[in-house]
């Protein structure tokens, strides 16, 4: 096979769902050893083109080809899955079954449909040494991180050795040493001429492994190019379109000397040496604190337990030992519902998993934890209410949707995101606790939703706690802390953060920054 010849192509793909028109009329090809990047806002389409070219969803109008030839039928789920392998961006993990089982999805090596365990095993255990991923191949994925379950997703997608492999926003969940072993899979691959289609609100990783870049905006194809000949504004102008520039007025939003705080005194969150075991990161002892007002970063490496310490605040997770006061007030361990009532608003790592009712209106989804006083005299919410209540929110993130009754699941993946955290927002918490809420979304909601963090803190006085792998968000922060094997390692309190030096600190190398 030689490179450069396209091995799938979409040519006038059109996409509706209801009124949404999720692509109009979009030509694209995947070549033979080439990576193309695909870029574009939280509801650009991004992820429906993904579903037409796996063969999930049929195109209202268009055609997709495969070496030329017209693709299989829609239900011809085989055919598909031996022509193009795909990591979706919602995890098609089991958690019921093992991590072998995962990997081996519909596909287990074996004879004549008896499955062939062993060889099963050995191969995962393999694909897995290769991650350098410590976990055992026969253990439910149920119980594993947010990154674990992505690895295991990418692992899935490369075992089936095909030509064409589909990325959709495979970085999310990854930490900075897994995106590197990611990218050396996929410059392998690669350069032994599988056709690569990557999606990423992280453009620097557009720019670092694709040779060129398509952007969509509103379902449709508005610049093709080699990623070499643009520069990240241009992409990102494409992105926004010149209507609105979001992105300039946001980011001087969210500087953090606008948000710069005076002294502050007094403790809201105090937090003293807990223990707690987790498979995200165990906590050895670690303490901190946090003044009314205030808004502290938590950062650290994969395990370094900085989710698990923001979900033990939030009572999403039981500890062994130390102790949490809250509001003067101690608060009880492992109840949600406890730190709910206190006044904790919690925006999740997982949002598949405790986020959002699927089913359930936008409204109804941003408004659920509005607690009963704030609900009016007889403590319920009528519908009005809800709209009314989720109206501002909905256009301070940019949300995209058809109206505010659209269920949650027919959101893209970026647009679910911002109904978490308007949630948390809309409940007027006295602590926000945020785990990495800008995961997945595009970099222009982005600022808008780190501005709306930091702005609503600042107006209504609340603190934020927002743990993040993502150095842009903690700018927003007063103050850093970093964790470094379960405990607090260091701390930064003077804004902006130097990367490099939140990078030595995460790694426990030296205490830059220190005081
Ligand atoms: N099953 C569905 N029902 C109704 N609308 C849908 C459905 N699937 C997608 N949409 C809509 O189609 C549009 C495109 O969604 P898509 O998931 O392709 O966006 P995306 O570019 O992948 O965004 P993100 O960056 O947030 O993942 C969105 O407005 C979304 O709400
Ligand atoms: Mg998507």
């Amino acid at each position: 096979m030689s490179a450069g010849q396209p091995v799938v192509e979409a040519t006038g793909v059109s996409k509706r769902f209801g009124s949404t028109q999720a692509l109009l009329g979009v030509d694209t090809a995947l070549l033979a050893g080439h990576c193309l990047g695909l870029v574009g806002r939280n509801g650009a389409g991004k992820s429906t083109l993904v579903s037409i070219l796996s063969g999930l969803v049929a195109a209202d109008a268009g055609e997709v080809r495969f070496d030329g030839e017209p693709a299989p039928p829609l239900g011809d789920v085989g055919a598909w899955r031996s022509r193009i392998s795909t990591v979706f961006q919602h995890s098609m993990v089991v958690p019921q079954l093992t991590v072998a089982e995962n990997i081996f999805l519909g596909d287990r090596p074996g004879h004549r449909g008896i499955v062939d365990w062993r060889a099963m095993r050995a191969q995962t255990r393999q694909v897995l040494r290769e991650w350098d991923f410590n976990v055992d191949p026969g253990v439910e994925c149920g119980t594993l991180t947010v990154e674990q379950r992505q690895i295991v997703e990418i692992a899935g997608a490369l075992v089936r050795g095909t030509r064409i492999l589909l990325l959709d926003e495979p970085t999310a969940a990854l930490e900075r040493d897994g995106v590197r072993r990611l990218f050396e899979r996929v410059r392998a691959l690669v350069a032994g001429g599988v056709a690569v289609l990557y999606i990423s609100h992280h453009l620097e990783e557009v720019f670092e492994i694709c040779q060129d870049v398509v952007v969509l905006r509103d379902g449709e194809v508005v610049l093709t190019a080699p990623t070499p000949t643009l520069t990240e504004d241009q992409l990102v102008s494409a992105m926004v379109g010149d209507i609105e520039t979001p992105v300039t007025a946001a980011r001087a939003a969210a500087s953090a000397s606008r948000y710069k705080r005076k002294a502050l005194t007094e403790e809201l969150l105090v937090a003293s040496d807990i223990v707690a075991k987790s498979t995200r990161g165990s906590l050895l002892g670690a303490s901190l604190t946090v003044h009314a007002g205030e808004r502290v970063g938590l950062t650290g490496l994969l395990g370094a337990g900085v989710a698990t310490l923001g979900r033990v605040i939030v009572g999403a997770h039981e500890y062994q030992s130390g102790s949490i006061r809250f509001d003067g007030k101690p608060l009880p361990a492992g109840r949600p519902d406890a730190a709910l009532a206190a006044g904790i608003g919690y925006i999740p790592e997982d949002r598949w998993l405790e986020g959002f009712v699927g089913l359930l209106g936008i409204s109804e989804n941003m408004t659920m934890s509005i607690a009963p006083h704030l609900a009016g005299r007889l403590g319920f919410l009528t519908p009005s209410r809800r709209t009314a209540a989720a109206r501002p929110l909905a256009k301070e993130l940019s949300l995209v949707s058809r109206g505010l009754n659209q269920a949650v699941d027919e959101l893209s993946g970026g647009n679910q995101q911002k109904v978490t955290v308007a949630r948390a927002l809309a409940s007027e918490p006295k602590l926000i606790v945020a785990i990495t809420p800008t995961r997945g979304v595009d970099v222009a909601s982005k600022e808008l939703l780190l501005a709306a963090l930091a702005e609503t803190t600042r107006a209504t006085g609340a603190s934020l706690l927002l743990a993040s792998d993502e150095f842009d968000d903690l700018q927003i922060c007063d103050r850093v802390i970093v964790l470094v094997r379960g405990q607090v390692f260091t701390e930064f309190t003077e804004p902006p953060y130097d990367n490099e030096e939140l990078i030595s600190a995460t790694e426990g190398l030296v205490a830059v920054g220190r005081e």
